[in-house]
């Protein structure tokens, strides 16, 4: 029975992972049935629209994925018990965010939905059943879930079916792709990994990644440092962009050019020079999540000086958030109390419309504390999604930019949409009130094109006061 090739795979969690990554499978290898199962039918709904606009996330290229394979072997329901009786494979890929009551409140990942989907598999599947942990987990995750299947192994036998016992192997398979292009890094990831004990079973797995990916790319591990490396992986990305992050403020404070600075340092190439954009600190669902999972794993561990070290990455990026407020205050004499200010980007990053843990949200929310009228513009995010994120309807959303600037002070940038670079900046200083001022927190405007225009203007990473 283990020997079957895989036909059948179901993936519990539709979201900005299930989705995509499911499609991509889909459409490499036609002759496996790919369900992803939700318990969130609205969401599931929107996978299924006819119009790719109402599709529930934005991904460039998702909809060309889509087209190539919904409704012929990839499937969007709700129909868990059904799709996980039929499944040889199983991706787990349900949100594990961080827990905000009870032990470890603040740091460790919430695992209840891992344990449901743990459960649910336990109770419908049939047969043997390879369980894959797709979510991003705290090490040793792989333990929980081997118990909860444990305790389902071999019972409930059903009479009339072929597949008699039911049995489990588990394996971690993290998930590396960054949203906004999340298409392409499915279709040429640096690496795929796979974590586990049973070789069966990770072939099988590896096999379905090789209809498309280099084989050279698949590395092969233990459970637990397949679980640990996602984990690692992330904390490492944002420790760069804190570490940029924090020079950006000296080079404010010197002379210095952030971009000229990462540029020289980006160089070398035990360095690189990705991950290297100074910004008004990282957001996402996942960066801070997983520093804080893994500063708990390290407390746990007894490994106090590990977690303080990774924890000031995250204080890092709180600070950088602070900083640019109080700036941006500074700069409009001291006080917002009463002004208008537009706000361009509230997704975390461009080319998404999550609005995940994004600086816009903290960034809103103090300059509304201090007093301040915001007119907000995204391309992408909903207005509802921006009234629940800042908690409060208390703020003016519009659907262009230009409409956004009438009478504002100040234009705050907070995501780097390609939009606002091509946007007409002659008509908008006309539009707003004097003395008019740019704060691109994303070195994503022509500075010097503004500066000429005859805006006032502050970039992250370096004062317009040295550049003469
Ligand atoms: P998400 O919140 O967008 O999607 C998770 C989905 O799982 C939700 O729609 C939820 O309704 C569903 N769900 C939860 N419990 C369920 C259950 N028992 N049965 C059926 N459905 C259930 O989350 P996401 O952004 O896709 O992230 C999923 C995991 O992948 C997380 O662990 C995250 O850390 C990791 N990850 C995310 C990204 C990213 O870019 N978003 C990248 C790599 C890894
Ligand atoms: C990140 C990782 O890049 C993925 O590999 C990982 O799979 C994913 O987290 C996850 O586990 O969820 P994502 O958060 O989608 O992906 O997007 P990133 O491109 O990493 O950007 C994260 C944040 O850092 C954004 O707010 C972005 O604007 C910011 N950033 C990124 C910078 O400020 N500077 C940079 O140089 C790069």
């Amino acid at each position: 029975m283990q020997n079957r090739p895989i036909k059948n795979i179901c993936c519990i969690g539709a979201g900005y992972v299930g989705g995509p990554s499911m499609a991509v499978i889909a459409k490499h290898c036609p002759e496996i049935e790919v369900n992803v199962v939700d318990t969130n039918i609205e969401r599931i709904n929107l996978w299924n629209s006819k119009n790719m606009q109402k599709l529930p996330i934005y991904e460039p290229d998702l909809d060309k994925v889509l087209e190539i394979c919904r409704g012929n072997n990839l499937f969007f329901s709700a129909n868990i018990k059904e799709s996980i009786a039929k499944a040889d494979m199983i991706f787990i890929s349900v949100n594990t965010p961080t827990k905000t009551k009870g032990m470890g409140a603040g740091y460790a990942s919430d695992l209840k939905w891992i344990e449901a989907s743990a459960r649910q598999i336990g109770e419908f599947s049939k047969g043997h059943t390879i369980v894959v942990e797709k979510s991003t987990l705290p090490v040793r995750t792989a333990e929980t879930i081997r118990s909860i299947l444990k305790s389902h192994a071999t019972l409930k036998i059903p009479k009339d079916t072929e597949k008699k016992e039911k049995t489990f192997s588990i394996l971690s398979n993290p998930e590396f792709l960054a949203e906004g292009s999340a298409i392409n890094d499915l279709e040429n990831p640096d690496r795929v990994l796979i974590g586990g004990s049973d070789n069966e079973s990770i072939q099988k797995l590896s096999n379905i990644y090789k209809r498309w990916i280099n084989p050279d790319k698949v590395i092969e591990t233990n459970l637990w440092s397949s679980e640990l490396s996602k984990l690692v992986a992330n904390a490492f990305l944002a420790q760069r962009i804190s570490s940029i992050n924090s020079i950006s403020a000296l080079c404010e404070a010197t002379g210095a050019s952030i971009s000229e600075v990462a540029k020289a340092v980006g160089s070398d190439k035990r360095i690189g020079r990705k991950f290297l954009n100074a910004g008004p600190g990282f957001g996402g669902s996942c960066f801070k999540k997983d520093i804080l999972n893994l500063v708990y794993l390290s407390k746990f561990y007894g490994l106090y000086e590990v977690a303080n070290y990774w924890e000031q990455i995250i204080n890092i990026n709180e600070w950088q958030q602070k900083r640019i407020c109080e700036l941006i205050i500074k700069k409009l004499y001291g006080t917002i109390s009463g002004k208008k200010l537009a706000i361009f980007g509230f997704s975390f990053k461009a080319n998404t419309n999550d609005t995940r843990e994004s600086p816009s949200i903290i960034i809103s929310k103090s300059l509304l504390e201090e007093g301040a009228i915001l007119n907000i513009y995204d391309p992408r995010v909903k207005d509802q999604q921006i009234y629940t994120a800042i908690g409060s309807k208390e703020v003016n959303i519009f659907n262009s930019a230009i409409d956004a600037v009438k009478e504002v002070d100040a234009i705050i940038v907070l995501t780097e949409w390609e939009e606002f670079l091509l946007l007409d900046w002659e008509l908008i200083f006309k539009l707003m009130r004097k003395p008019s001022w740019v704060f691109d927190s994303r070195l994503c405007l022509d500075k010097i094109k503004l500066l000429n225009i005859g805006f006032n203007m502050w970039t992250v990473g370096s004062d317009t006061e040295y550049n003469f």
